[in-house]
């Protein structure tokens, strides 16, 4: 499609881009997704993309500060998530356009905004790629000393300051998903079905064993560290909901955007809601909770000492790993088309956002952010990359509840598949409830963040700045049709 320059470019920091032009980009030859995802496919990337290292791995870490009163803790970082959930929902159903909350940011608070968004969700996507693939590592050795009597050494299983040096299986699985996220969309999306509906079997298998082994005795005491350390746990399990909005970043790829996309955000969070209530419960009933802090593998180690059943536990195991896949593909997944619309815009290099012919995938981000990955996970330990994951998530949400808010005033006659309730009522509890959460996150979490934005801003100042099309008057064929959402 052509492509016309305008005179005059938007050049202000805070400038917007409208709507339209952030969808009619969505045409430009070259760099055009296909719209080939369904529902019951975006339901399972939602899935794909929260079940994982955080309900197999992260619970282990989260339950030191609070005891059996994890159960609290789910229910408080599963409400703060509805609450976003839905202006997630409210977002891309009215702008279904690849970037997610970085899109949303640049049609409401302006480019500088959207340009540490799109950074800031490096934070959400890749960089938590990278800690779940060593949750995944975890469970390998865990299930291969099992089975086999096997355990990599530790030399090349684990981080630096963790016993090791190198970790390949974190390497190996990042690199393997990033082939077939390159081999294409309907591919990945298949394996990734195939993927949630194991993991739901093998959780559904672990209630139904752990429950046999529960004991009220266990879920005393309840709190051992009080409610502060009941929301202290909050934050960090946070960790294991992330993903619902990744939903939101097919957007250029959904059959159906306006309709779908609410569907499958608020649906997926709701199951994944109900099934970490129910599996935390049965954890902490079937086994002390001083016995799953800080275990590797705690489910698996539910079905060891609390079921006394190995066999079980290496159904876990494998259930884990499964899991975990499908977690690094989604989020990784969400990560390319996040990048691709940033290099779209021009906040990134252009030529990185083409779309191979034969694949329609954006081989070259995918493969460069693979790389990448994989090299951050062969040198991360789980724990702090955790906490740093939660906290530039959090602020994500934060910035698209308020985007809800500005839309509503700027474009109050956009066409919405979904409206979020008593605006702004909800978008501003949702707001208060992520900064609740991220006050109990440590100093040191705040300081490596404010660090990695520090970072985004001179990138912006020295790269983005003078190559955003916004800036340069780029327009993508202003008379194109809009794609019908409906
Ligand atoms: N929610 C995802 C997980 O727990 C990131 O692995």
């Amino acid at each position: 499609m052509a492509t016309a320059a305008k005179p005059e470019g938007r050049k202000g920091l805070f400038a917007t881009k409208d709507t339209d032009a952030l969808v009619r980009d969505t045409e430009e030859k070259g760099q055009s997704l296909q719209r080939v995802v369904g529902l019951l496919d975006l339901t399972a990337l939602g899935l794909g993309a929260i079940i994982g290292t955080g309900i197999f791995v992260v619970i282990g870490e989260a339950i030191g500060d609070s005891g059996p009163a994890i159960i609290l803790s789910f229910v408080l970082a599963g409400v703060t998530c509805a609450f976003s959930a839905l202006a997630f929902a409210e977002l891309s159903s009215s702008i279904p356009v690849s970037g997610s909350a970085y899109t949303y940011s640049y049609a409401t608070l302006g480019e500088l905004a959207a340009w540490i968004i799109g950074w800031d969700l490096i934070l959400e996507y890749a960089v938590s790629v990278a800690a779940v693939a060593v949750g995944w590592g975890q469970y390998f050795n865990d299930l291969a000393d099992s089975l086999f009597g096997f355990k990599l050494p530790d030399s090349i299983a684990n981080p630096p300051g963790e016993g090791g040096s190198f970790n390949l299986p974190a390497v190996f699985i990042v690199l393997l998903v990033t082939a077939v996220l390159c081999v294409g969309i309907r591919e990945s999306a298949r394996f990734n079905t195939i993927m949630v509906f194991i993991k739901l079997a093998v959780l559904a298998f672990f209630v139904a064993v752990g429950v046999t082994a529960f004991h009220s005795g266990n879920l005393h005491p309840f709190a051992p560290k009080g409610l502060n350390g009941a929301v202290t746990a909050a934050s960090v399990i946070f960790f294991a909901y992330i993903g619902f909005d990744a939903i939101s970043t097919s957007g250029e790829e959904t059959k159906r955007p306006a309709r779908d996309l609410p569907i499958a955000i608020i649906g997926s969070l709701a199951i994944a809601t109900t099934l970490y209530i129910v599996v935390s419960v049965v954890a902490v009933g079937a086994l002390p909770f001083d016995k799953l802090k800080g275990s590797p593998a705690p489910l698996a180690a539910v079905m060891k000492d609390g079921a006394g059943l190995d066999w079980a536990a290496n159904i876990i195991s494998f259930g884990a790993l499964v899991a975990i896949t499908s977690v690094v593909l989604t989020i990784l997944y969400g990560q390319t088309r996040i990048m691709f619309a940033m290099c779209r815009d021009g906040l990134m290099p252009r030529s990185f956002a083409n779309v191979n012919e034969r694949t329609h995938t954006p081989v070259r981000i995918t493969a460069t952010f693979g790389f990448l990955i994989a090299a951050v996970a062969a040198f991360v330990p789980l724990k702090e990359i955790v906490k740093l994951v939660n906290i530039g998530t959090l602020f994500a949400f934060i910035v698209v509840n308020i985007g809800v808010i500005i839309l509503r005033r700027t474009k109050p006659d956009l066409e919405r598949g979904f409206r979020v309730p008593f605006v702004p009522v909800f978008p501003i509890i949702g707001t208060i409830l992520c900064l609740y959460l991220m006050k109990y996150l440590s100093a040191a979490t705040w300081l490596r963040f404010a660090g990695w934005l520090v970072v985004g801003l001179v990138i912006y100042f020295t790269y983005g700045i003078r190559h955003s099309r916004l800036r340069r008057g780029e327009v993508v064929n202003p008379e194109a049709e809009l794609p019908d959402a409906h």
